[in-house]
């Protein structure tokens, strides 16, 4: 059995804290983030929770779309009115309720996520929410599991490893309904996309690739919103 002296536990928590550090996108400032949050709809008690739950509990937190962006979701989702919702990445399950808040009442979200860890909280949540009996999870590598769902989507959120982006995006136009609607996540990489690229940062090429594929495949309409860390939407035509 190994045991971590006190030491090297502090070094590893402060290891994760810079790992977390660097995953935190400041577009804006702190004070601007606030007052918009403040002036927007208020996080509902269930995804509060949630929220605090992953912080508490949870690697990597900041991964959670959590309270501004999640209200962009919810009301994104509310405009479309979606009947079948995909999203590539559950995470611990914050945005897939977010999406879930416009869908209609036959709909169906359908959500993937490679860590087998993350399921039984996806589900607490899931069932604590009016749709866990609508909400459909998928255990493994997206690329193996979305030719598996014989689906028409209304709306899909690209939210897992950037380096599949191109393949998500070739994967999931042909199983769009027309009118519906694309969401990509992280599309700014944290700025990262205006900087010169390290060669092997296969992250940030891959964006660039995707960023201008979005702007030039003519089988939707794009616009990127300076959202959080940059979220693109696409209409299916
Ligand atoms: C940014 S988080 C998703 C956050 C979530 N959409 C939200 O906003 O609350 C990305 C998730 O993608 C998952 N993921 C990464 N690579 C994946 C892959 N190849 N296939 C499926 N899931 C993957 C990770 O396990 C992680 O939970």
């Amino acid at each position: 059995m190994v045991f971590l002296c006190p030491n090297i536990r502090a070094y590893n928590f402060v290891f994760l804290l810079q790992i977390n550090k660097t995953l935190q996108m400041h577009f804006i400032s702190q004070e601007l983030e606030d007052y918009i949050e403040q002036h927007s709809e208020n996080e509902p008690a269930l995804l509060a929770k949630l929220n605090k739950e992953t912080y508490q509990k949870i690697l990597l937190p900041r991964m959670l779309s959590g309270h501004f962006q999640g209200r962009v979701l919810s009301m994104l989702s509310k405009l479309i009115r979606p009947v079948n919702i995909l999203e590539i990445g559950t995470y611990t399950g914050y945005a897939a309720l977010c999406l879930c808040e416009g869908m209609q009442e036959t709909g169906q979200l359908h959500t993937i996520d490679i860590k087998e860890e993350l399921v039984d909280f996806q589900r607490k949540y899931f069932d604590a929410s009016p749709w866990g009996n609508q909400i459909f999870q998928h255990l493994g590598e997206a690329i193996d599991i979305i030719p598996t769902l014989d689906i028409k989507f209304d709306l899909v959120f690209i939210d897992a490893d950037k380096e599949n982006y191109l393949n998500y995006w070739e994967m999931i136009v042909p199983k769009m309904n027309k009118g519906g609607i694309i969401l990509s996540d992280n599309v700014l990489w944290s700025g990262k996309i205006l900087e010169p690229v390290h060669p092997n940062d296969v992250s940030t090429k891959v964006l660039l690739e995707y960023n201008q594929l979005l702007k030039d495949d003519p089988r939707v309409e794009t616009v990127l919103l300076p959202i959080r860390d940059g979220l693109t939407v696409s209409r299916v035509l």
